[in-house]
């Protein structure tokens, strides 16, 4: 059953509503006077910090705002030792108990949001209205974890004519957890508590540019009650993770990144096999295609390609990437959408008005932009939003390119850019081929009012979510869980009801009758 019954995903925020806006503009405001710091948490103590990283705000590179250290190797070993000695006594915890905590985490989370909206917008950029789904889809994820897990874990019996059969769940051991930035807070609970709920202890590396997030969760996590045994924090970059992914006594990893990073941890797990093949739970990247015929609405596409392509400055691995649009009716809708472009204000993401926000980092905005050198070399791009020059952050503005062929774009560009391919109904087939080609396999959008052609192009259509008549980004813990085929991820799709079972293993007695 997908539908957990005694679960609702938690409330959101109306602030295009003044009078619900303000109070949260007020609680947020000295989170944003604040200097922070992150350090690793290993059994709960920080060490003393060897290299210390400043951090600067990217929508306000002048602002120095917090400061973090990365762990060096005795500190990943502590964590990784401390995690294997305690997890005899995690696993042995009774399931509700477990779940208990995950519970009472949702609820601090959401005490704490003022705090965390804050927080996501100053370190990774988000507009209020993504921070603010941010802490509801991390609070989401404790109450769906916990509510599935005191599901699954109950004892299963089997009777047969001679024996009595009892089937138990039980957890792996030590799982690592391995986490992106563009969902700093949501992505790293849902890991963490899936690892936690399901009986495993942890040791979580964050993304670099996201450290202070994944400290404030892992101390409220703390703070709730999960023991210091069960949870350790290292912080660090892609060397940190490597030395984790090395070790030969994990039970698995549970990671949410590039398909490069995914690769080579899938090469340091092989490479380093000890007691058992450690699992892996990867979750990858995506170069997803909306596909659109003569018959959609017109008016509902271009809301849905402006919220999935550019929103959340195309930081999304479910985005919409790739416009397949029938060619009867490409220039119209190219029409609605330029215009709606046009309408995109782009600015600081604590500024109300905000719809598309900064880049994490400099890193990110050249990247991107030497990605699309040869696209506009060769005169593809159509259309580019008018940018303030005088931002001071790494923003970069909405653009739209012409696609000749799918082929033409093989990695994953991430960041508000939308290539528009235009196609004609005979080709559709071929159309969908080209997509399953390109071996990713997220997500994908069908904007048609032809019900038969929708039910068609979906079975053949390779991908792990699938949106009809409707925006691509978002999914919904519990309702649409979320994840990607092929080159996009391993499964099971978080969210989702199978998503516990990757972290722990069933056994099976059997008793003569
Ligand atoms: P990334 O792969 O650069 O980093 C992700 C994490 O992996 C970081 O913590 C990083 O330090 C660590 N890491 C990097 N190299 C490693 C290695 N060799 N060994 C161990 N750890 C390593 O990804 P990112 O830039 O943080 O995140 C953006 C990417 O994540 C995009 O490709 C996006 O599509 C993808 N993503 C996928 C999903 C999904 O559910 N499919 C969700 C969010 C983001
Ligand atoms: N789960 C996120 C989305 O659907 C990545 O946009």
């Amino acid at each position: 059953q997908i539908f957990a019954p005694e679960r609702t995903n938690s409330a959101g925020v109306n602030y295009q509503v003044a009078t619900e806006r303000a109070p949260l503009l007020t609680a947020m405001a000295p989170y944003f006077q604040k200097q922070w710091i992150a350090r690793s948490l290993v059994q709960g103590q920080e060490h003393q910090p060897s290299a210390r990283h400043p951090r600067y705000c990217p929508y306000d590179t002048s602002l120095l705002w917090a400061e973090v250290s990365y762990a060096d190797e005795t500190q990943c070993q502590l964590a990784i030792q401390q995690a294997e000695q305690y997890w005899p006594h995690w696993h042995a915890q009774d399931i509700n108990t477990r779940a208990g905590l995950l519970n009472a985490l949702a609820d601090e989370l959401e005490q704490q949001m003022a705090k965390l909206v804050a927080l996501c917008q100053i370190e990774a950029g988000k507009t209020l209205a993504d921070a603010v789904n941010e802490v509801r889809e991390a609070v989401d994820f404790c109450r769906y974890y916990a509510s599935q897990a005191q599901q699954l874990w109950q004892t299963e019996y089997g009777v047969e004519p001679w024996q009595h059969l009892t089937f138990e769940r039980q957890g792996r051991g030590v799982f690592v957890c391995i986490c992106p930035w563009n969902f700093p807070l949501a992505i790293l609970v849902g890991q963490v508590c899936a690892a936690l709920v399901s009986g495993n202890c942890v040791v979580v590396k964050p993304a670099p540019q996201t450290c202070v997030i994944a400290y404030e969760a892992i101390t409220l996590m703390h703070k709730i009650g999960v023991p210091l045994g069960a949870l350790q924090l290292i912080l660090g970059d892609a060397a940190q993770g490597q030395w984790l992914c090395q070790q030969p006594e994990l039970a698995g990893v549970a990671f949410t990144g590039s398909l490069l990073s995914a690769k080579s941890i899938q090469q340091q797990l092989t490479q380093h096999i000890g007691a058992q093949p450690p699992q892996l739970i990867a979750e990858t990247a995506g170069i997803n295609c909306m596909i659109v015929d003569s018959t959609a609405h017109l008016e509902q596409v271009t809301a849905d390609v402006i919220s999935g392509a550019f929103y959340s400055a195309g930081q999304r691995c479910s985005a919409t990437r790739i416009l397949c649009v029938q060619e009867d009716i490409a220039a119209a809708l190219m029409v609605l959408i330029q215009g709606a472009m046009l309408e995109l204000n782009i600015g600081p993401a604590d500024q109300i008005s905000t719809d598309i926000g900064p880049l994490i980092d400099a890193a990110a905005l050249e990247k991107i932009q030497r990605q699309l050198t040869t696209f506009e070399q060769a005169g593809q791009l159509l259309f580019r939003t008018p940018m303030d020059a005088n931002l001071n952050g790494h923003f970069m503005a909405p653009s739209l390119f012409e696609l000749p062929t799918l082929q033409q774009l093989s990695e994953e560009i991430f960041g508000p850019v939308l290539f528009v391919h235009r196609f004609k109904k005979s080709q559709l087939d071929d159309l969908v081929s080209a997509i399953n080609d390109s071996g990713f396999g997220l997500t994908c959008a069908i904007h048609s009012r032809n019900q038969s052609l929708m039910n068609q192009l979906s079975s053949r259509l390779q991908v792990g979510n699938i949106y009809l008549n409707k925006a691509q980004t978002g999914a919904v813990v519990g309702v649409q869980p979320f994840g990607g085929k092929g080159l996009s991820g391993t499964g099971p799709k978080a969210g989702g009801p199978h998503y516990l079972t990757a972290f722990s293993q069933q056994y099976c007695s059997s008793a003569e009758l």
